[in-house]
């Protein structure tokens, strides 16, 4: 055990300091877990305090758990006080603070980023920066729209990564796509309206446009996304479609029915809902631009942070046609106020500084690789598996010919640590995908991805 000396002209008294400094050594994993620690005598010889300053340290953390008399034997390190014992049951300690405990299945779900690539240096850097560098005045209350930087810099970068065109004036920054979709349907949808909405798609983005009590219209998806010949006759508060890369299904939406959709929407005047969450990887071929670019009147655009760069971060946006900005504004206003002025600050920052290309490009190629170990790894276990939809974002589908993934099959695999998602979980018209599931590879490791297949072999095959 390592101590430094106290600080004897400083206000904090010497049995304060040093409680804290043993503690701290513990909490950091700097004393272990059954570690002796100094007799009192030790500490006082060695600091030149009086032993009572030591003694009133150690019964401060002996009262408090961290430490463990054993007669006869001396000081220890208390069970359960080290981090490394807290590390082993899943949590993590620093300076106090406990971080939740993470699960531990190797979990398929579609749309989880990398998080342990998030740039976390460059990221600390420019939230010190703000924090010490800007006015007082970001520390206030701010614009229900954000940050006006970060939607300078963004409307530049959707035009270059995205097509979409919009001056900032057009753009809310939201808590995700969340909040957007939230604050859409409760501007769009009237009570007795319905949304036109992709089938199958997302239960969560689903599950928004219900929770405001919004009747759902399914229309069938295909390996290219909605078929826009069956849509509704009758006007839909709006449509919500996942062009780039459909969710579940991978599709990407082709011309045609962009402009049929497009059209649609004129005729009926409503409007065409974008959910561009994951567009920025694509693997063969570039990314398809936005259907906002093609009629910035008829689409309301919507993208997010979450997959590019963190969820934890919760910075999503939409580009609003121009009459609907200020009823959204207000919207938003009432929700929450704003999104945190400090992290729209870093972030204007991280993409002006050409932080995000670099962060992108990275990240394409670990997805790139995380997605050829799993497709490979699967063809290898079954031969007949077919793998559908375009190249991109952070999932496959994957269709079992003869295999039907029921309740039990998919319990079972979660007993064995994977959990997986069936594509029937996400249809509104149950009965055309029972032997297809998702699989994302965007948050699992190579290593558990193999292990993953393995495990979904045994038990399939079973
Ligand atoms: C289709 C779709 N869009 C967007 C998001 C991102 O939502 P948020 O930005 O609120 O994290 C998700 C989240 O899983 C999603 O499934």
């Amino acid at each position: 055990m390592i101590l430094k000396d106290l600080n004897r002209q400083g206000s904090v008294t010497l049995t304060q300091q040093l409680y804290e400094q043993i503690r701290s050594l513990i909490l950091n994993d700097e004393l272990h877990e059954g570690e002796r620690i100094f007799s009192t005598r030790e500490v006082a010889g060695s600091l030149q305090i009086s032993r009572n300053i030591v003694i009133e340290a150690y019964d401060r953390l002996l009262s408090e758990g961290y430490l463990e008399i054993i007669p006869k034997s001396g000081t220890f390190v208390a069970k359960g006080a080290s981090i490394k014992a807290a590390k082993k049951e899943g949590s993590i300690t620093l300076q106090g603070i406990v971080f939740e405990k993470q699960p531990t299945y190797i979990d398929f779900k579609g749309g989880n980023p990398a998080i342990d690539h998030f740039p976390r240096k460059k990221w600390a850097q420019l939230t010190k920066d703000v924090c010490l560098d800007a006015p007082s005045s970001i520390f206030g209350y701010g614009d229900p729209c954000g940050v006006l930087s970060l939607r300078k810099v963004l409307v530049n970068y959707l035009r270059r990564a995205r097509g979409v065109i919009c001056d900032h004036s057009q753009i809310v920054i939201t808590s995700g796509a969340t909040q957007a979709l939230k604050l859409i349907t409760e501007l769009l949808v009237k009570k007795d309206d319905f949304i036109a909405v992709e089938d199958p798609v997302t239960d969560e983005m689903r599950n928004i446009f219900t929770n405001a009590d919004a009747s759902i219209f399914p229309v069938a998806a295909d390996h290219e996304g909605i078929q826009p010949a069956l849509l509704p006759e009758k006007r839909p508060s709006f449509t919500f479609v996942i062009p780039s890369h459909q969710f579940p299904l991978g599709g990407t939406l082709t011309i045609q029915r962009r402009v049929q959709l497009l059209e649609y929407a004129r005729k009926m005047d409503s409007y065409i809902v974008e959910d561009d969450y994951d567009s920025e990887f694509t693997y063969e071929g570039g990314s398809v631009p936005s259907i906002q670019g093609l009629d910035p009147d008829c689409v309301i655009y919507v993208g997010t942070f979450s997959k590019i760069l963190s969820p934890a971060l919760r910075i999503g946006y939409v580009v609003l046609p121009k009459p609907l900005i200020e009823p959204f504004y207000s919207l938003k206003w009432y929700s929450d106020r704003h999104t945190s002025s400090i992290e729209q600050y870093a972030l204007a920052r991280f993409i002006d500084e050409g932080h995000l290309d670099k962060h992108v490009r990275k990240m394409k190629k670990i997805y790139m690789e995380r997605r050829k170990v799993l497709t490979d790894a699967l063809q290898r276990a079954f031969p007949t598996v077919h793998v559908i939809g375009k190249a991109a974002g952070m999932h496959i589908v994957a269709q079992f010919p003869g295999i039907t993934f029921t309740k039990e099959l998919c319990e079972k695999l979660m007993q064995e640590g994977v959990k997986i998602y069936p594509v029937e979980h996400f249809a509104l018209n149950k009965g055309s995908h029972a032997d297809k599931i998702v699989l994302g590879y965007g948050g699992i490791t190579v290593e558990e991805l193999k292990k993953g297949v393995e495990i979904l072999k045994r038990n399939i095959q079973e």
